[in-house]
């Protein structure tokens, strides 16, 4: 079993259509942690120690948020700055994080298709998140697929149930250790290996 730590950022959760359906999926579940990072930290002054304990405690962290300009929201990158500090989360002695996983959870209003090389965004999500893959890497935590929802406008409401359902799903599987490391090498979204017959 494993402990998830659901780091979320999202500036407008009030107008929110897909987040505030996949945050539900959190609730209640007493191997999942929720921090809502923009509500903990409205001026960006974020504690530290405690995040850093946080981590401590938990096996895979999630990053969750829309895609902002083809990136995360301010305060994810205010918290990698100062969270991740040298000699604790990487450099000499900086293990504190060895061996736990890291994975991002992203809505995006591109669809699938318009994040590949011929597509209007020219690069997929997974080459987009290289800067992300590379830190969890150098702080030698196994990077997951992402979790994508995309054309997140044109989703309708039994759309967001199902992305619901779909990270539920997900969720379970994580806390209970059923991916495979092959199944994580082998998927391009972690979506893929959930049987929900829906592609986002
Ligand atoms: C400031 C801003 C930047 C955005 N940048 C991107 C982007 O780079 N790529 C993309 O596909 N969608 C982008 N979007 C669309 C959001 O990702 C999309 O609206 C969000 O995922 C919808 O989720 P929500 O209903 O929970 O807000 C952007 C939206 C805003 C407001």
């Amino acid at each position: 079993m494993s402990k998830v730590l659901v780091l979320f950022a999202h500036p407008a959760l009030e107008k929110s259509r897909i987040h505030t359906r996949l945050i539900e999926q959190t609730d209640d579940h007493p191997d999942i942690t929720f921090r809502d990072l923009y509500e903990e930290y409205p001026d960006f002054d974020i504690d530290v120690k405690r995040e850093q304990e946080l981590l401590l405690q938990h096996d895979i962290v999630l990053f969750q948020h829309p895609f902002y300009w083809y990136s995360s929201p301010a305060i994810i990158k205010e918290w990698q700055d100062l969270v991740l500090e040298h000699k604790w989360a990487y450099g000499s002695n900086g293990t504190a994080l060895a061996g736990k996983k890291w994975m991002n959870v992203i809505s995006c209003g591109g669809s699938r298709q318009s994040y590949s090389i011929p597509g209007l965004n020219r690069f997929t999500i997974k080459q987009l998140l290289a800067p992300v893959e590379q830190t969890a890497t150098l702080c030698n935590m196994q990077f997951l697929p992402p979790f994508v929802i995309h054309g997140t406008h044109l989703l309708d409401a039994h759309d967001i149930r199902v992305a619901g359902t779909q990270y539920k799903e997900i969720l379970n599987a994580l806390v209970e250790d059923r991916f495979t490391d092959t199944q994580l090498a082998k998927a391009f979204y972690i979506n893929d290996l959930v049987n929900v017959p829906r592609q986002f």
